[in-house]
């Protein structure tokens, strides 16, 4: 290890900044915020520090820096762009014994600054031990996308519980404790109260209905990114791509409960049984479907289901297919005097054409979108014709819509069944109809961080 990372309490300890610059800010921002008495030395200072001067966080001294300013501080910053007027910072802090910090330069710094995520009282410090602060910084990124923004509320609530209980002479186990902590910042405060009021109660768990998106990992919400991760037992479908369940805890339990088309699956019926049990037992549970879970995703059943039993349920929505096949192929679902409305329709049509009313369908101006409409491709655009639509309408098939695998077969409603077959399309399709395909350009899928 580089270097041995220490929490310093600062509160109302003289620190000194020398250097009155953005980069001086930066580290007076930390400061300011870790209540440290803050001296800044420099003949001119910059807006940020004025504004911090004008409000008393620090007290600025106006002339050049002097060996005597490190005397009694608990930390010296150099911050200046004079290497020599650093140098000489870090000699006098040096001979002083006090903490260094030269900014940008580890060779001549005793402490560093890591990179932050500050959920007061959470604070997370990440350190590439001077190898690379963009690598740092990424990592803050990652993790300021990973913890909630109530985690910090939470600690506090956590911190303040122990104290009264400590007060009251009561101690519970360290197992309270982690049933607490384990319930996550929504729920944590509702465990509290249960177990304190029987320790051998298990409140119910959760059922989180998460839509997972169409397919690429990164295309999730943060919101389901958190209920991964407090997840006890995620129940996942036959289109969540896989790469999402490793955003989960490391031991949920991750059970397929998918059906595919035309082959025998898990019922919708032991789908719900399953929810309810798990959450009855006290579980966290994430049901994670396809794209978006009330879109063609049965979504509504399940609420049904679980509020009949009163089970505390969330739904968080995730990119639908029409959505991400539009963007990722590069086809506007809208544009202006040429399709004023978008459709989203199910092609999944069990016995024969008359469960759609096709002439409300064709209409001018709008997009027709088709989900589970490759196996019955030929019915569609027979019965859209049939029902008016110009033959020459054109259609873009899109395959496997966001991931790497993504392919778009174009044509017109008279030929595109034909096309399906001799490309063989087979993955799940995303069928647009419109004059829209007329303007697809071709994109590139957005760069991916994973
Ligand atoms: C049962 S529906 C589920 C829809 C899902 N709830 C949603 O919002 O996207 C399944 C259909 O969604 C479409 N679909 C789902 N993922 C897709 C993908 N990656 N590419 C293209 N189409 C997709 C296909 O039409 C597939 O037959």
């Amino acid at each position: 290890m580089k270097a041995l990372p220490l929490f310093h309490r600062l509160d109302g300890e003289p620190c000194l900044v020398v250097g009155g610059g953005v980069v001086a800010a930066r580290k007076v921002r930390w400061l300011v915020l870790a209540d440290a008495e803050v001296h800044v030395v420099a003949p001119e200072i910059g807006e940020e520090l004025a504004e911090l001067a004008a409000r008393g966080s620090l007290m600025h001294h106006r002339r050049r820096f002097a060996a005597a300013d490190v005397t009694g501080k608990r930390l010296v910053v150099a911050a200046t762009d004079d290497d020599e007027v650093n140098a000489s910072v870090a000699a006098a802090a040096r001979a002083a014994n006090i903490p260094l910090n030269v900014v940008d330069n580890g060779a001549l710094s005793s402490v560093i600054f890591p990179s932050i995520v500050d959920r007061d009282p959470v604070t997370v410090a990440i350190s590439t031990g001077g190898e690379s602060p963009t690598l740092a910084r990424w990592l803050r990124g990652r993790l300021e996308e990973l913890l909630p923004a109530s985690i910090g509320a939470f600690a506090a609530f956590l911190g303040r519980k122990r104290r009264s209980l400590a007060e009251a002479g009561e101690r519970p186990p360290r197992a309270f404790w982690e049933a607490v902590v384990a319930a996550g910042p929504k729920r944590g405060e509702a465990q509290f109260e249960a177990l304190l009021a029987d320790p051998a109660s298990k409140p119910k768990g959760q059922v989180a209905i998460v839509g997972a998106g169409p397919g690429d990992p990164e295309l999730i919400t943060l919101k389901a990114l958190h209920l991964l991760l407090s997840a006890d037992l995620v129940l996942y479908d036959n289109l969540v791509n896989r790469a999402v369940l490793d955003y989960a805890r490391r031991d949920a339990e991750r059970r397929y409960v998918g059906k595919k088309r035309a082959f025998e699956g898990t019922r919708q019926e032991d789908i719900n049984r399953q929810m309810v049990e798990a959450a009855e037992a006290g579980l966290n549970v994430v049901r994670l479907k396809g794209g978006d879970p009330f879109v063609f995703g049965r979504g509504g059943e399940e609420i049904a289901t679980l509020a009949g039993r009163g089970i505390p349920c969330v739904v968080v929505p995730g990119i639908t297919a029409a959505l991400g096949a539009a963007s990722y192929a590069g086809i506007p679902l809208t544009y202006r005097n040429v399709a004023l409305s978008v459709r989203f329709i199910t092609g999944h049509i069990a016995r024969g054409s008359e469960d759609l009313d096709w002439s409300h369908l064709v209409a001018p101006d709008q997009t027709l979108v088709f989900y589970m409409g490759l196996y019955n491709l030929e019915r569609i655009a027979t019965a859209l014709q049939s029902s008016g639509m110009p033959p020459d309408m054109p259609v873009a098939l899109v395959e496997n819509a966001t991931l790497d695998t993504q392919r778009v077969v174009e044509g017109v409603l008279s030929d595109i069944a034909e096309r399906a077959r001799a490309e063989n399309v087979s993955g799940p399709t995303t069928v647009v109809v419109g004059e829209v395909v007329r303007f697809r350009s071709r994109t590139e899928p957005p760069a991916g961080t994973s």
